[in-house]
């Protein structure tokens, strides 16, 4: 544990989530849970720990949503903060304060910041050509030019990101650029920023990353933050020309706001600042204090920033490495009062059911929907997201696995485990504790594993690995459980009551100290746990001792923790996942952006004519291709096809279909194909055929 030791006092932050909509399970999974693990455990061990996250309410992904919902941003912020927040109540997410960047003190912490940088000479004022729509008469943000993709040819990328490759790119970079406002086509204009200039922090950024975190950051954070440095690090505009965001504090910036991703995460400390002045004043609006701060006054903030001796983790998804890893901390540093990240323990994403999650396309399980259709199962979800958790390499959830977790460890184990222990003590002690008389082997080695399990999974939560300590949790249980199984308590009643008590007592102490231990986890389970148990409030250092619970305690009322989910349950969420998913995928189209005009000459040059197919046959090794005889009117010729996957060849014989005909002949797995059936592809890659309405004579000509 040396690593925190060092430390007085740890600041813990989750990425602040856009209240642009709705948030789904995989960004739980990623910046949010893991973070609250690490708080809770850290709390438990009686650190000083405060932990902050709060709503992203700037940006252009605002006014964007407010245009989709026909609405105004400050709408947009005030629905989705509130829904975000209430989400993350629901789920447990012990946040000491969540606050929202549209907060005064929030504009003013970042100015602050800004003019801190302005006044030391450390921003570069530059002007540039950007994108500008002339109809609208606005300059560009990066998220409101789309165009296709250069890496994937994704037609409906970002000006900094596609989203379907996940390539970081620049509005320059983007093919057949096109503005979201009106449609058109974006021409360039000069216009001033301030730009941070990345190059000049390079040495800095070597030392302390390169040189000092090689070993303690995770591979996937250290390996993408060495690329940026290797690759050249770029000056980078803290501005933008846009009207929703904080105001430049100077005077000749006219119609500019800060960069969305220069206060965002200055959102941290304002939110710290928030907390203090609330809890200073005992006037709480968005502070939530998890634990006694005891006396603090509004200046307190600085040492959660500060102090040398702060430990800050940010908590965040992989395609926020960049700013936490480079760009923050630069701005940390050169403003020259601030302590830098220790650690940034980024996750992968986490798919669903074999596909990328994703709120805009339907395919995810967004938080408020989950909580909606499972009000009670809270836990149960933050463990099957921590057993699966994306910490180095993408991870997947699945409907049946969220059962089976449920079923077979969270029911089968740790509920079993617990019930048994103490249905067993109420009915042979009127549930008090027994006492121990003397020990066998076997009790021996639970006293060792029992001893032992804290320690481990502190270690694991200490190195960010939260996904071992959850399995090294349910081990405790399992190990509880086991020993039940065969010690056989129940059929020792009658004969050697003595020996059933001794069982009973060790069994409830490892069930004690399963309260504290998977509190971090599954919190509300520990709560009823330790209300069964007439436990008070226990630390951590209390965990793994064989005497938590003193003998002739009375214990509470035993009752499930858990119970099981059917298949039907499964089945039906699996249902509801493919039913909106096309829902959404009807209401927001996919399609690939429209081609550059030609001339009739170009077009008049293709002979497209209605064929009949006379013959229909599978493609050896192909599971796309379908070899078929074509009767075009002018001859009969074969023609691959790839629509094995949409049409049997039973269905096509006989069928009139269009045929591209001078299309120059060419080898498909070793088959000459003469020409081409053309077909519509939708917005899923499903194919249909195009036939003339009533049937023709072979070889008609389509124009
Ligand atoms: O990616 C996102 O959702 C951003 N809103 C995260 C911001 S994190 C921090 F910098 F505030
Ligand atoms: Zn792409």
């Amino acid at each position: 544990m040396a690593s925190t030791d060092k430390f007085k006092r740890i600041t813990i932050t989750s990425a602040l989530p856009y209240a642009n909509g709705p948030k789904h399970i995989g960004h739980l999974a990623g910046a949010y849970i893991p973070a609250d693990v690490y708080a809770r455990f850290q709390r438990s061990t009686g650190r000083d720990v405060l932990f902050v996250c709060g709503s992203d309410e700037h940006g252009t992904a605002i006014p964007n949503q407010a245009l989709k919902e026909n609405t105004t941003p400050q709408a947009i912020i005030d629905k989705y903060h509130a829904l975000i927040r209430d989400c993350f109540v629901s789920l447990d997410i012990s946040f000491d304060v969540y606050h929202r960047t549209s907060e005064p003190i929030h504009h003013q912490t970042s100015q602050e910041f800004f003019l801190r940088l302005h006044e030391k000479g450390l921003l570069r004022e530059e002007i540039s050509e950007q994108y500008f729509d002339e109809q609208t008469r606005t300059f560009l943000a990066d998220r409101y030019i789309t165009g296709t993709c250069p890496k994937c040819s994704y037609a409906s990328a970002y000006g900094d990101q596609c989203e379907k490759c996940g390539s970081t790119l620049s509005p320059s970079e983007l093919l057949n650029p096109k503005s979201t406002l009106s449609g058109n086509p974006p021409i360039l204009r000069p216009t001033k920023h301030w730009y941070l200039p990345l190059q000049d922090w390079e040495g800095w950024l070597k030392d302390w990353i390169l040189q000092s975190h090689q070993s303690d950051w995770k591979p996937n954070v250290y390996g993408q933050c060495k690329s940026w440095i290797d690759a050249g690090l770029q000056p980078r505009a803290m501005t933008r020309d846009l009207d929703w965001g904080i105001k430049v504090p100077l005077k000749d910036a006219e119609g500019k706001v800060l960069y969305v991703w220069f206060d965002a995460p200055i959102g941290y400390i304002s939110a710290t600042r928030a907390f203090f002045e609330e809890v200073a004043s005992s006037k709480m609006k968005y502070a939530t204090p998890r634990r006694n701060f005891g006396k603090v006054n509004p200046e307190d903030w600085k040492l959660y920033w500060q102090d040398k001796e702060t430990k800050l983790v940010h908590f965040i998804g992989k395609d926020n490495i960049v700013f936490h890893c480079i760009i923050f901390p630069v701005m940390l540093h050169a403003h020259g009062d601030f302590v830098v990240p220790e650690n940034v323990p980024a996750n992968e994403f986490m798919n669903l059911e074999g596909e990328k999650m994703s709120t805009s396309r339907g395919w995810s399980i967004e938080m408020h929907e989950y909580l909606e259709q499972f009000p009670d199962k809270t836990d149960e979800l933050r463990y099957c997201l921590l057993s699966n958790l994306p910490e180095s390499k993408d991870s997947e959830f699945t409907w049946k696995d969220f059962q089976a977790k449920n079923n077979n460890e969270l029911v089968a184990i740790f509920g079993n485990f617990v019930n048994r222990a103490l249905v067993l003590t109420e009915k042979n002690f009127g549930g008090k504790i027994p006492p121990c008389s003397s020990l066998e082997d076997i009790d021996h080695q639970l006293i060792g594993v029992l001893k032992e399990a804290p320690k481990r999974i502190a270690e694991a939560i200490e190195l960010y690995r939260f996904r071992e300590a959850t399995v090294l949790m349910i081990d405790l249980a399992r190990a509880g459980n086991k020993y039940l199984a065969d010690t056989e308590p129940w059929k020792l009643a009658k004969t050697n009551l003595d020996r059933v008590g001794t069982i009973l007592n060790l069994s409830l102490q490892v069930a004690a100290s399963l309260s504290i231990v998977c509190e971090p986890f599954i919190p509300k389970t520990a709560g009823k746990l330790g209300a069964m148990l007439r436990l008070g409030d226990l630390s951590w250092e209390k965990a793994g001792q064989s005497n938590l619970i003193q003998v002739g305690a009375q214990l509470g009322q035993a009752a499930l923790l858990f119970n099981k989910i059917e298949d039907e349950t499964i089945e039906r969420q699996k249902q509801l996942l493919v039913e909106r998913s096309k829902k959404q995928s009807q209401m927001n189209p996919e399609l690939p952006a429209a081609k550059d005009a030609i001339q009739y000459d170009a077009f008049s040059t293709m002979d497209i004519r209605i064929g009949t197919v006379l013959a229909a046959e599978r493609v050896e090794k192909s599971e796309k291709l379908l070899k078929l005889r074509v009767d075009t009117g002018l001859d009969q010729r074969t023609v691959m096809s790839g629509i094995a996957k949409h049409y049997s060849p039973e269905e096509l014989v006989g069928r009139q279909v269009t045929i591209l005909a001078n299309l120059a002949p060419r080898k498909i797995m070793g088959v000459e194909s003469q020409g081409m059936i053309l077909m519509a592809e939708d917005s899923e890659g499903k194919l249909r055929l195009i036939g003339p309405e009533k049937p023709v004579n072979p070889g008609s000509t389509v124009s």
